[in-house]
């Protein structure tokens, strides 16, 4: 009984919303990873990350998709609940597939799924102005949100391509007047990707949530990389902002720690890693 009451004494205890909160209030940077299966998990885990994503990349580094728009809310419960089962201190974080949360009702059955099947703890969905409402309405149910701004993969058709968003000054402001509105509508987490570094400077200056950043510089909170990625596992020409963490590692846990300490310790990105 109690056992979060607990946990709270162990001197690992399980990340949470406050304490990720706590860490941007104390300038403590985020180290954030992709995962999909117990295995990785046990080792992300053992390396010190502080969230773990089960991201709906799973569709491209584990099932061989050309993009993330035929991943399945079957798909996410799946790995999501292997990655529950490895973990214990990181907080588990779930993605919402393409088309899980077209409308409020929709999204709160699949928040749902991902959570009491899956084991998350927060669910991301990628956002913009059109998703306010659907936050406020996951929010209004005591479901944690990470809403997901910048490039948004699963709009890959409709955007024209993978590519740096908000580099021209009408797109950046909208971009950071919709991260203010996600926030107020109950955003616990916003993630921010491919954008200009001044950019994620801003937003996470103007939000008192976290604010995680994959290509979007070394002044947000935290940072996020898929893990086969810092692994040098997944083949071919690599976006910018990734680093291989393998060179000098021994293991893949060692490979993991390397990035977790990095990103701590702000050695990661470097320049040539941000827009
Ligand atoms: O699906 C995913 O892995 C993501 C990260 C790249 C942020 O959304």
């Amino acid at each position: 009984m109690y056992t979060h009451l607990q946990q709270r004494d162990s001197t690992r205890p399980p990340v949470n919303v406050a304490t990720l909160a706590k860490m941007k209030s104390e300038g403590q940077k985020i180290a954030c990873l992709t995962c999909y299966d117990a295995s990785f998990a046990a080792v992300v885990d053992a390396a010190g990350v502080d969230i773990v994503l089960v991201g709906d990349s799973l569709g491209m580094v584990i099932l061989g998709y050309d993009t993330t728009v035929p991943v399945t809310m079957n798909d996410v419960v799946y790995h999501s609940r292997a990655v529950a089962r490895g973990l214990y201190r990181p907080f588990l974080v779930a993605d919402m597939p393409f088309m899980s949360y077209s409308s409020r009702e929709q999204a709160l059955e699949n928040a749902v799924r991902l959570m009491q099947e899956g084991g998350a703890k927060m669910v991301k969905l990628e956002s913009g102005a059109g998703q306010v409402e659907i936050v406020e309405f996951l929010a209004s149910h005591d479901i944690p949100v990470c809403a997901h701004l910048g490039l948004r993969p699963q709009s890959i058709h409709k955007q024209g391509g993978f590519r740096v968003q908000g580099r021209e000054e009408a797109q950046a402001k909208r971009m950071l007047d919709d991260a203010r509105a996600l926030e107020a509508a109950g955003a616990d987490v916003v993630l921010l990707e491919c954008v200009p570094s001044a950019l994620g400077r801003e937003v996470t200056q103007a939000l008192h949530v976290p604010v995680i950043g994959i290509g979007a510089g070394p002044d947000v909170d935290g940072q996020i990389l898929v893990i086969y990625d810092i692994l040098d596992i997944t083949p071919g020409r690599k976006p910018r902002f990734v680093q291989n963490f393998m060179p000098g590692a021994g293991s893949p846990l060692e490979g993991c720690r390397r990035y977790v300490e990095a990103v701590k310790n702000r050695s990661y990105p470097q320049p040539e890693h941000c827009f």
